[in-house]
């Protein structure tokens, strides 16, 4: 293996000098470095991938036994193996089965939840379930993580679909947050969501509670509007909530992996069932292609190689997702997580130290904002950003389709002037047309250079529909999966989240003077005791 990454890197070393723009006087560049399926279309060609990359790439990831750890995730095998349990989340978007847990079946149990799910939401929909003032005209998702970024990201990028109570999303303990979302809610008819895999997560349960409260003065019975999407279907019992309104999944589905299923309740109120499984049947689409597509014709796998490329062997820190759809505003922060908790990691799966830099960090915004903010860094700074662009080839506003023309062209524009650049040569043109001449034409023409030859891809699109979110999504998920594979890294724990838990538990009572902060640091001891001084507690 150590061969293979020297190999890499040898042949990005010996290739430095090389213009992307070079790579395209084959005729045939933009065609071979493209990869499509059902209806979706990845171009990698605007990077330094050439054929012996890609092959070298592709050894890498048969000699990391991609396919190998891609059949045993889709059997159920336990690949989560500092956790010891199966990685599923797959089965939450599948049609039949079986599909073998433990010597059972687990099928059976996810299309019984889903059908549970789906009469509830239609009933929450109609009206067949209502609130103790009528018809639900408000739903309050509470999660964090896993429990909150998928659905809050999806039910946003589904605007277009939505046909159901309106949605709002609460996550962060600050009590702004929950506070802000109350605002102007009716709590007769109102449905809170406790979404939470553990139902332990501090934040999701202070939130939980203190909609309790504020329900409780409105109804005379809160939790008859309450919901539990939970793998710990006993503690949601125990808050308060009827075995009928708790919707359980398995410790196979890992958080952020777990918008599939109950976690998915929120997005399926907000555009009803069939919307909802032609969203999972998008996933199951992608799902398909990632078992049967060769590595080198593979969405995710190819995506997972041009990432292990720029971050790995080219050495490139950052990722930027850059989607030229607004309403996938939120799929850069669901991104952060799906791919920095997964594999932000420096053990590997034997618990070794990893050889390698761990996963990318991994940012960004919507075009074109973006463009007006932090592009400037990414044409002109001294680092190399790779950029990872996304688009559809049609809007949803059928009377503004100057604004997606417009839309279009910027983000096409983008990775061409990424690529392209603008040289010194030109730059002084450009001056010199502007009648500047001798220093202060060399002075102003030195601030116009791009340096170009930055990389980029391009996730072209259709339509942002319900289906082609769902084959986003998936196709983010296996991208994840297989750079954990080619790592080494277990992708399915989060072990690097506990440290910062248990002290924030521990900090707490010294906060409100119950405990002593004697074992505690100097800066964060003068710090509480700032806080302390303000009156903040
Ligand atoms: O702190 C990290 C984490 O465990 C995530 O992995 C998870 O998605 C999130 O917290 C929320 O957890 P839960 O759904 O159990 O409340």
């Amino acid at each position: 293996m150590a061969d293979l990454w020297a190999n890499l890197r040898d042949h990005a070393d010996r290739n430095d000098d090389r213009h992307i723009l070079d790579l395209f006087e084959d005729p045939g560049r933009a065609e071979s470095f493209s990869v499509r399926a059902d209806g979706m279309l990845f171009d990698y060609s605007k990077t330094r991938i050439d054929a012996g990359a890609r092959g070298l790439l592709l050894d890498l990831a048969r000699a990391s036994d991609v396919e190998g750890r891609r059949a045993a995730m889709f059997s159920g095998e336990k690949i989560n193996e500092t956790e010891g349990r199966a990685v599923l989340h797959t089965a939450l978007r599948a049609s039949g089965g079986p599909i073998i847990v433990d010597g059972a079946d687990v099928m059976a149990g996810v299309l019984e939840t889903r059908a549970r799910l789906y009469d509830f939401a239609e009933a929450v929909r109609g009206g067949g379930f209502a609130g103790q003032g009528g018809a639900i005209t408000d739903v309050v998702n509470i999660g964090i993580g896993g429990s909150d970024l998928g659905p809050a990201m999806a039910t946003l990028a589904l605007a277009p679909y939505h046909d159901g109570p309106r949605v709002h999303y609460v996550s962060n303990v600050d009590g702004a947050d929950i506070n802000d979302a109350l605002q102007g809610l009716d709590p007769k008819t109102t449905l809170v969501i406790v979404a939470s895999k553990t139902f332990t997560t501090i934040e999701t349960m202070t939130n939980a509670r203190t909609a309790r409260d504020w329900m409780a003065e409105a109804v005379a019975d809160p939790s008859a509007q309450f919901v539990a999407l939970s793998s710990a279907t006993d503690k949601a019992g125990a808050f308060g909530i009827p075995p009928e309104r708790v919707f359980g999944f398995e410790d196979w589905v890992g958080g952020r992996y777990s918008l599939w299923g109950p976690i998915g309740l929120g997005l399926m109120i907000a555009v009803g069932d069939a919307a909802f499984q032609q969203f999972l049947d998008g996933a199951a689409a992608m799902d398909r292609h990632f078992q049967e597509a060769d590595l080198g014709d593979n969405l995710p796998v190819l995506l997972a190689l041009v990432g292990i490329w720029h971050n790995q062997v080219q050495g490139f820190a950052t990722r930027a997702v850059l989607p030229y759809d607004n309403r996938l505003s939120r799929l850069p922060a669901y991104l952060q997580q799906l791919e920095m908790e997964s594999n932000g990691k420096s053990v590997a799966m034997d618990g070794t130290r990893l050889q390698v830099d761990s996963g990318p960090i991994v940012w960004g915004e919507p075009g074109t904002n973006g463009q007006h903010a932090f592009y400037q860094l990414i044409h002109q700074g001294t680092r190399v950003v790779p950029c990872e662009f996304l688009l559809a080839a049609r809007g949803h506003e059928p009377n503004l389709t100057h604004h997606h023309r417009l839309l279009v062209a910027n983000c096409l524009a983008q990775s061409e002037a990424l690529m392209r650049g603008r040289s010194m040569e030109e730059a002084r043109a450009l001056m010199g047309k502007k009648g500047l001449t001798g220093a202060e034409l060399e002075r102003q023409a030195a601030h116009r250079v791009f340096p170009g030859n930055r990389p980029s891809t391009t996730l072209l699109y259709d339509q942002l529909t319900p289906f082609t979110l769902g084959q986003i999504i998936a196709l983010y998920e296996h991208r994840v999966f297989v750079e954990g594979v080619i790592l080494g890294i277990n992708s399915f724990d989060q072990w690097g989240v506990e440290l910062g838990k248990e002290l924030a538990v521990a900090l707490e009572p010294v906060l409100t003077g119950e405990a002593e902060d004697a074992d505690k640091d100097g800066s964060t001891r003068a710090l509480v005791a700032a806080v302390k001084a303000a009156g903040g507690i």
